[in-house]
């Protein structure tokens, strides 16, 4: 079978850390802990860093830092993962789905503007699969109605925009290492933001409540445990190393599917304007005659797994039963896109030969 994906990242890399901290016995909140969130900071350029065991505690602790209540209005990407919704959804704000462009996949500027209301307190922008293109327009709409922006950066981990790196770009920026990215820590996740006024909040929060002065612990408000162990923190570490050399070798193969498939009427997710892109995801639309479903199946039959590029968040059943409001390009996105396996050794020439078979 062809996989969907490979992690860069192998037992060899991490094991002398690995012995180190079996040998130390210091598991947690040690000296990986925060090499990783100096690597974090020093690769994005943002200010501070903090470690979470997910993007979707990272978007939770973004959506507290700003005190965002029952019943705000935040407006989210459509086109994502349905954490992005679901953060918003579970603190009982209301998102408000944004309908995103057919091209680049992300948050339409006009969308934005035409949604926000007097009870609009904040904007999810999702690089969609990677790809942070237009964020800095939103950002500028979101200056000019006074509107927190939090980059729902799950996937975005090494690309940038107009040389601003992602971790850099937005208000607050959430990170995810789960399997499916292009760096993982298994599951884990980051958050990172420029503002001296949020450090209070994330070191109290993200570590039970407390206030600590002179190793004294007191407990000064209620907060949570989203701690990344140190040995995650390896292997986020080692691949931090080596995160631009992955994003080249992922462009090129983005080109080899380009010139293999685009002759048989599929399209490339679009960058727009000066873009690295980390190709996180590689996802093309299928042509209008072509049943994507279909195609899938006909794939895994051929031992190539592929999947759907991702979900339209306002039309899945939840949502769309509870706020009825699914946005049209999204969903086209969802029925029609697909993702290939990218990594080093891909067989592309055999995955594209398979497709004109059935094309
Ligand atoms: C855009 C987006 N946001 C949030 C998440 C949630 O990430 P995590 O699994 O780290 O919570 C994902 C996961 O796929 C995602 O793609």
């Amino acid at each position: 079978m062809i996989k969907l994906i490979k992690p860069y990242i192998s037992f060899d890399e991490v094991k002398d850390e690995f012995e180190d901290i079996f040998n130390s016995g210091w598991f947690t909140k040690g000296k990986y802990v925060e090499e990783f969130r100096e690597e974090i900071k020093s690769y994005t350029g943002a200010k501070y860093a903090y470690l979470t065991t997910s993007a979707t505690t990272a978007l939770t602790m973004a959506l507290k830092v700003l005190d965002i209540k029952a019943n705000d209005e935040v407006i989210v990407s459509d086109f994502s993962f349905p954490a992005t919704a679901n953060v918003v959804e579970e603190i009982g704000a209301i998102p408000i789905f944004a309908d995103v462009s057919l091209e680049t996949y992300n948050m339409l500027p006009e969308e934005l503007e035409a949604k926000i209301t007097s009870k609009t307190k904040a904007v999810i922008f999702v690089d969609a699969l990677g790809n942070p293109s237009g964020i800095h327009e939103i950002k500028k709409i979101c200056e000019k109605y006074n509107l927190a922006l939090i980059e729902d950066a799950a996937c975005a981990i090494g690309s940038s925009e107009n040389d601003v790196r992602c971790g850099n770009i937005a208000d607050i920026t959430c990170f995810s290492f789960h399997p499916r990215k292009l760096l993982t820590t298994g599951e884990g996740g980051a958050i990172t933001f420029n503002n001296d006024t949020y450090v209070d909040f994330f070191e109290i929060k993200l570590n039970h409540g407390a206030k600590v002065t002179d190793g004294k612990f007191d407990f000064v408000d209620f907060g949570y445990n989203y701690r990344l162990p140190e040995l995650q923190c390896v292997m986020g570490i080692k691949q931090f190393q080596k995160l631009d050399i992955i994003v080249c070798s992922r462009n090129k193969i983005r080109d080899e599917y380009i010139k293999g498939l685009e002759p048989l009427g599929f399209e490339v997710q679009k960058l727009s304007g000066s873009i690295v892109y980390n190709v996180q995801s590689l996802v093309f639309k299928v042509p209008s005659n072509i049943n994507r479903d279909d195609l899938v199946k006909n794939l895994r039959e051929n031992g190539i797994e592929t999947t759907i590029g991702t979900y339209c968040l306002s039309g899945t059943t939840y949502y769309k039963n509870k706020y009825n409001d699914v946005q049209k390009n999204a969903m086209f996105l969802e029925e029609n896109t697909i993702t290939f396996p990218c990594y080093d050794d891909v067989d592309i020439k055999y995955i594209v030969a398979k497709i004109k078979e059935y094309t």
